[in-house]
């Protein structure tokens, strides 16, 4: 297979070297077929968690039950917890479907990201606040802030909501199975703000809800980012753990936190001895072991795995290494998209990773071939991949795929890596008709998670 598909080929390569080559690429090379199968197991557990809590696919009602018209106006704040990045927004809608936004980025510190996080946040608001003169006193109403969380919480109400676990390589104590409102509510109390948590929103559901503004037809969020995961509109009588009252829409939308599908029995992914090396010594083994597979976060990591089994073996580097290629995480998912866009003779830019950033001098241009060929297989199974779960999703809601749609996308793979959304389109495109595929509009929804909390935050205070 490796020697018919010249982007596996690794010109003057010795016949171990091509052997190792066609290994990876009967590994990390997924059949439509191989896909197929994925996808039904998907679908099955997708109802699975619709119909009791404690699935693998968890299904999470956001108690966000309406759609934004689009011409609503006024300004609204939001905050953006990320792995690394906290922002603070105040988004202005215009009434047409058009938002301005302020924000402030602040860096989490080492002490936020081990111990004193939420104390953090409710200062960077402060800091927001009052830089802009816009801290309400004593006699002004509280302002209601959206609050955009990225990791997997059982929603109780639109703004309450317990931890499940932390992912993603955020590890504060003391909050898994705690309320992250209460916590961030009492911190804002601690410094006396007035400032209500009226909206707690996962990063999928805020991309939709922002995605929903700007265009009507909006079903489905997604993140393809340093985690991935999606939210999706869903028909109230499909959910049948529901014990809520109707929503006069009819509708919800769910967080269906699917990185962490198929980590019960790793019984559906492809999994290699690269992804188990990489599990087993993550910070959650045996969890999201289907957001290992495909965001930014892991495929440095795996890359760096199949690497080292190479150089091992004398395949890669002479079997030469360096305190940096043996120190994990040393591969930023860059690197890889950087490697796998390199069309110069020489390979430049792949020369420059292997001997400046990662520190081993003389490669040879069939080590740089070696880097060049597994940055492709990582980067293309994690969009084959990625696929999966837009399909069984859309297909999920088949009966929308008649009319056009929009699914609103964000996150540094989507954006960034080369060739990511056309092979996750293209995909995608196999396993629909093409009348349902013609209806799909896939559309980046820049920063839309704060955004969208921004505008969850205003429908919440709508109706109050
Ligand atoms: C992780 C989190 C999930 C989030 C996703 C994308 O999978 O568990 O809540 O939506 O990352 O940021």
């Amino acid at each position: 297979m490796a020697s018919s598909d010249p982007r596996f080929a690794v010109k003057g390569a010795s016949p171990a070297q091509h052997q190792a080559i066609e290994t990876l690429v009967s590994q990390f090379l997924l059949t439509d077929e191989r896909l197929a199968v994925i996808i039904k197991e998907f679908r099955r557990r997708m109802e699975e968690g619709l119909a009791a809590d404690g699935k693998v696919l968890k299904m999470i009602p956001s108690y966000v039950t309406q759609r934004p018209r689009g011409d609503e106006t006024g300004s609204y704040f939001a905050l953006d917890l990320g792995g690394t990045n906290l922002r603070v927004l105040k988004v202005t809608l215009d009434g047409h479907g058009g938002i301005k936004t302020e924000h402030q980025k602040f860096a989490l510190t080492e002490e936020a990201k081990s111990r004193t996080l939420f104390d953090f946040i409710a200062q960077c608001v402060e800091n927001f606040l009052d830089d802009r003169n816009l801290r309400p006193t004593g006699q002004q109403p509280p302002i209601n802030i959206g609050f955009t969380f990225s990791y997997p919480v059982q929603q109780t109400s639109i703004n309450s909501g317990t931890l499940v676990q932390w992912t993603k390589g955020l590890n504060v104590p003391g909050c898994v199975g705690r309320d992250v409102v209460r916590l961030l509510q009492d911190a804002l109390l601690r410094l006396g703000l007035r400032v209500k948590v009226a909206a707690l929103v996962n990063d999928t559901v805020g991309t939709l809800l922002s995605a929903a503004y700007k265009d009507p037809s909006s079903q489905m969020g997604i993140i393809f980012g340093t985690g991935t995961n999606a939210a999706y509109y869903e028909n109230v009588n499909n959910l049948i753990k529901w014990k809520g009252p109707n929503p006069s829409s009819g509708e919800m939308v769910l967080n269906i936190e699917w990185g962490a599908f198929d980590s019960d029995d790793f019984g559906f992914l492809p999994f290699t001895p690269h992804d188990i090396k990489l599990d087993r010594k993550s910070l959650n083994p045996r969890k999201q072991a289907y957001e290992k597979m495909i965001s930014g976060m892991y495929l440095g990591e795996i890359a760096r795995n199949i690497l080292l089994w190479l150089a091992d073996q004398r395949l890669f580097l002479d079997g030469r290494s360096s305190e940096i290629l043996n120190a994990m995480w040393s591969i930023d998912t860059s690197y890889l998209s950087s490697a796998a866009v390199d069309d110069s003779s020489e390979l430049i830019e792949v020369q420059q990773i292997i001997e400046k950033t990662l520190n081993v001098p003389n490669s040879s241009l069939v080590d740089r071939q070696v880097f060049k060929v597994v940055s492709t297989l990582v980067g293309e199974r994690s969009a084959r991949l990625s696929a999966v779960g837009v399909v069984a999703t859309l297909l999920k809601r088949a009966e929308l795929l008649d009319n056009p749609i929009n699914v609103g996308i964000d996150g540094s793979m989507f954006e960034h890596y080369p060739g990511f959304e056309s092979i996750m389109a293209e995909t995608v495109s196999h396993f629909l008709t093409p009348e349902q595929f013609k209806n799909i509009n896939f559309s980046l929804a820049k920063d839309g998670s704060g955004v969208g909390a921004a505008i969850i935050a205003m429908l919440v205070s709508e109706n109050q």
